[in-house]
């Protein structure tokens, strides 16, 4: 039957795969095969991916790339491993805003293709069209091809964006679905790929990617160095990175160290020395670091996010640089995705939950193993903070932890309900069952899921075959409560914060029987007492409505000395009260956080609150942003242009 599937096209035979489980194994050979191949009945439908795993799919990508910074492009070839089901005919890989110049096969002989409509979040699906697959037999196809220049992953930076002001820069942001925009392959966290690269940059600048560097830069032309680097381990395709910029490295201990450009690398390895002790913290607990190198990268201040965990090599905003290593929970967070995340990922984005929740749970535990459980519960308690807000401000449906993203951007996804909730849930199975079993469970977890996707009903089999093998437990835990249902379960217990006592009661002290603010602690507190303390609101407040007076705001401002503040997280907590009062004297220090740095989730709610204080703050988010604008990275550009407009 399979055989004779030759001549039929490739959606046809997809249709006929499926529910036949008997010819999922057909195209493999178990001697040949990787050990993390997944059979093809195991490949989860992704609806924000045009790929069709279950026909042919990218086993290795090969990229061979020249960085352009004048045309701010990246152009060459990416070579693809694929393997396919007999009588497989084409592929569809996954592009976005891509010049696809042309597409051959390993003899050179040119490939059919055809390129679909485009979706302005999905992008197009790339068809590629050739000889119907033999059982058993692997191809590499190669399409040659350049990025534009506003390649949505992809931020190119004048040398005026670095700190050192002499040097260009350029690097990418891949998740959730942005690797499209910059390489030709099936852009779906459910199909792994291993993958290298040789990258050709202007000497002076340094390519590093989320993989070992191979050997040292060689010639490859006038002003040119060629860099290689292999990725052994099969990832998704958003964990593929890449920076290019003159930075330079220091070591931590034998395998972490710290990449940044030569004017930060004192202060950022000064503050990221924590960073060996995690990831051996991080080992005791659920097993062995399997991507050798663990370095971080601290991006110029355009990075869009906090932290991103590609692999072997983090991604950091340079704002948790605060000069007391108050801020490396973020360090801990993206270490953990080793684990979460990079070896068990979730298979779709209605999954997130599995990448994230399981993320903040692991990270607060490595926060506990090094800073001892105080520092550990402040952060649980700050995240359960801000789930209380998240929960009282999105629609039910949206607080389950498995989502419904038909139609929808992934970032719709991306709410403290997959983190926070998520890491609620796992602690609370934690309490019940007891820490010394839920370790044992979740280490093999990670094992036996190692490097292959999860979905939220393949964790409830495991955790169901594995730990919670009684009625009796079945009913305390309320798992498909959790996971299906909307809000808090009856057997959630909120944190205590015992730290957090005396702060809430001089905030309340201050905010609302309007004492002075020299009776704040201020200068003992550590940044999370100090977050908590600008976290607090009213109970009761009005959207809209002033909670403070003008005169207890500059108390505020001068007393706190918020206009000198150099701890980005407190920063942004006292802007938002600042914005929430229309409180004109804090705009330029607004004006400074928000065109100096391009952390999305400090500057979208800065300019959601302006948009939201109408005649006073529109005109101030207009002005601000047609300023900031085109010093941030697409990612948070995309985010603000629905708020503010385009300038
Ligand atoms: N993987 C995420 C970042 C991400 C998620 C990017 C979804 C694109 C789509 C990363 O691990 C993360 O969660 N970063 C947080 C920091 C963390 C300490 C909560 C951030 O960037 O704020
Ligand atoms: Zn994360």
């Amino acid at each position: 039957m399979i055989r004779k599937l030759g001549l039929v096209s490739a959606l046809a035979l997809a249709t006929a795969l499926g529910g036949c489980a008997a010819m999922n194994t057909a195209g493999s050979d178990p001697t040949t095969a990787p050990a993390f191949a997944i059979a093809p009945a195991d490949y989860v439908r992704d609806i924000h991916s045009y790929a069709r795993p279950e026909i042919a799919r990218v086993t290795h990508v090969s990229l061979d790339l020249t960085a352009d910074f004048e045309a701010q492009t990246l152009s060459g070839a990416a070579a693809l491993d694929i393997s396919g089901e007999p009588g497989a005919n084409e592929i569809v890989l996954d592009v976005r805003n891509l010049d696809i110049r042309d597409v051959h096969d390993a003899a050179g002989t040119p490939l059919q293709f055809e390129t679909g409509p485009n979706d302005a979040i999905l992008g197009q699906p790339l068809t590629i069209r050739f000889p119907a697959f033999a059982p058993g037999e692997r191809r590499r196809i190669v399409v040659r091809y350049a990025t534009r220049p506003d390649a949505a992953a992809l931020q190119w930076l004048t040398p005026a964006q670095t700190a050192g002001g002499q040097k260009p820069y350029m690097f990418s942001q891949g998740q959730a679905i942005l690797t499209r925009t910059w390489v030709p392959t099936q852009d779906s966290p459910g199909i792994r790929q291993t993958w290298d690269a040789r990258i050709v940059a202007p000497n002076g600048l340094r390519p590093v990617m989320s993989a070992e560097a191979v050997g040292r830069g060689e010639p490859a032309g006038p002003g040119l160095t060629a860099w290689r680097f292999n990725e052994p381990n099969p990832v998704p395709p958003y964990l593929i990175a890449i920076g290019v910029g003159d930075v330079a490295f220091q070591a931590i201990d034998e395998r972490t160290g710290v990449w940044t450009e030569p004017s930060m690398l004192h202060d950022a390895h000064d503050e990221l020395i924590p960073t060996a002790e995690m990831v051996d913290v991080a080992e005791r607990l659920y097993g062995p670091y399997r991507w050798g190198r663990y370095d971080i990268l601290v991006l110029p201040p355009s990075f869009p996010f906090g932290g991103m965990e590609n692999p072997r090599l983090t991604f950091a905003t340079p704002t948790i640089i605060a000069g007391d290593r108050s801020l490396v929970s973020l360090v801990a967070h993206e270490l953990a995705h080793s684990w979460s995340g990079n070896l068990v990922t979730n298979a779709n984005r209605a999954d997130f939950w599995l990448n994230e929740g399981f993320t903040v749970y692991f990270e607060n535990r490595i926060m506990e193993a090094v800073y001892g459980p105080d520092r550990a519960l402040m952060l649980q308690s700050l995240g359960w903070g801000d789930l209380q807000s998240t929960l009282a401000d999105l629609p039910p449906a949206d607080t389950r932890l498995k989502l419904e993203l038909a139609g929808r951007d992934p970032d719709e996804g991306l709410t403290d309900v997959a983190y926070e909730k998520g890491a609620a849930f796992l602690r609370t199975i934690e309490r019940i069952v007891g820490r010394e079993r839920f370790d044992v469970w979740l280490k093999g977890y990670f094992e036996r899921n190692a490097f292959r996707p999860m979905t939220t009903e393949r964790f409830l089999e495991d955790i169901r075959t594995h730990l919670v093998t009684t009625k009796a437990l079945e009913d305390q835990l309320m798992m498909d409560a959790w996971i299906y249902q909307p809000g808090m379960p009856s057997n959630w217990q909120p944190p205590v914060s015992t730290a957090f006592v005396p702060v809430d009661a001089a905030a309340r002290a201050f905010f609302a029987d309007k004492g002075p603010a020299s009776a704040i602690p201020w200068s003992g507190w550590s940044t999370q007492e100090r977050q908590r303390f600008l976290a607090w609101r009213p109970e009761n407040r009005r959207e809209g409505a002033d909670w403070l007076t003008d005169a207890q705001l500059a108390d505020l401002e001068a007393t706190l000395n918020l206009r000198d503040e150099g701890n980005a997280e407190v920063l942004y907590s006292w802007l938002q009260i600042a914005v929430q009062h229309r409180y004109q004297p804090a705009v330029p220090t607004l004006e400074k956080f928000l065109t100096t740095m391009g952390r999305r989730k400090f500057v979208l709610p800065l300019f959601q609150s302006l948009w939201a204080e109408g005649d006073w703050g529109r005109p101030i988010a207009t002005r601000i942003y047609a300023q900031a604008r085109p010093g941030y990275h697409p990612v948070t550009t995309n985010s603000v242009d629905a708020v503010v407009g385009r300038p």
